[in-house]
């Protein structure tokens, strides 16, 4: 059999961000220029290259970019205070709180302290709701990323089988709640799942959002399903470097599946942009 089509999450987020970057000089000439405001506490290296990007491409597209960077003595009392501060600015469309935040600060607490409105992650309650009755509101990036993609790649949904892979609230819950809205059948596996192999094989689309490297096997997947791999894991490799791979072994199910995200290069880019986009739509929705 032929291999799968490898879909290229660089060209769609690039496609986003040129949408994201006209719409946001239109905005900026009728007086209001978007503004997202990220905030890091403690040096934790990822999140520091994360926000870095996320500074960058946000300047790229247009936009004002507020950086925050405390240090991880922080206390959770001084966090609530800048979160109140941004909720209040009216440059400010956007807040990002990064995570994982210091053990010593409530992150849900943190998190729900940011008005839904400029929730640009979709991780507050209200937002959350809104997802879960269906209502419109901000939508986590990730998962939106991915719905972006199966859509263009795939057309309609409706009456496909899903399988999520993860019951996180940042991606499986609301990826979840994305392709329900699409009429999808959904299924949430995890951990406890009995047997996920078999749930797996079940699925015209596989969304893998559970930080193991290549638990996926090629035997798990669907003859020309579509998977969506969310992971990326740094394992060893060759001579000492390190190397990332996903929560799918890509040579196995590039063998089976029909269409699959390569990891780097798949959903990780739409995330940043699926971000920008969110900012876009609260700047809009406050103007
Ligand atoms: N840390 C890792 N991914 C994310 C994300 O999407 N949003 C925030 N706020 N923190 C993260």
């Amino acid at each position: 059999m032929a291999l799968a089509r490898i879909i290229d999450g660089r060209a769609f987020a690039a496609g986003i961000l040129a949408e994201v970057t006209a719409e946001t000089a239109e905005l900026a000439a009728a007086g209001v220029v978007p503004g997202l405001a990220v905030v890091l506490v403690g040096e934790d290296p990822a999140s520091q290259i994360y926000v870095r990007n996320k500074a960058r491409t946000t300047k790229e597209a247009g936009m004002a970019s507020f950086e925050y960077r405390l240090d991880a003595e922080t206390s959770e009392r001084d966090l609530l205070a800048l979160v109140a501060e941004l909720n209040d600015d009216p440059a400010v469309h956007g807040i990002l709180v990064q995570l994982p935040l210091p053990r010593h600060i409530d992150s849900a607490r943190v998190l729900d302290a940011i008005s839904p409105d400029k929730d640009v992650d979709g991780f507050h309650v209200i937002n959350a709701g809104r997802l879960a009755a269906g209502l419109p509101g901000l939508v986590p990036c990730t998962p939106l990323g991915c719905l972006l993609m199966l859509k263009a790649e795939l057309g309609d949904l409706s009456g496909a089988r899903a399988v999520v892979l993860g019951r996180s609230n940042i991606v499986g819950k609301p990826m979840a709640a994305l392709l329900l809205r699409e009429s999808c059948t959904v299924t949430i596996a995890h951990s406890r799942t009995r047997d996920l192999a078999e749930e797996c094989r079940r699925a015209d689309i596989l969304v893998a959002a559970v930080g193991q490297p290549e638990l996926v096997r090629g035997s798990w997947i669907k003859p020309g399903a579509t998977v969506m791999d969310v992971g990326i894991n740094r394992v060893a490799g060759e001579g000492g470097k390190t190397r990332l791979v996903g929560d799918v072994a890509f040579a196995e199910a590039l063998e089976v599946a029909g269409r699959i995200t390569p990891v780097p290069g798949g959903v990780g880019p739409m995330t940043i942009a699926c971000l920008l986009r969110n900012t876009l739509t609260a700047a809009k929705r406050i103007a």
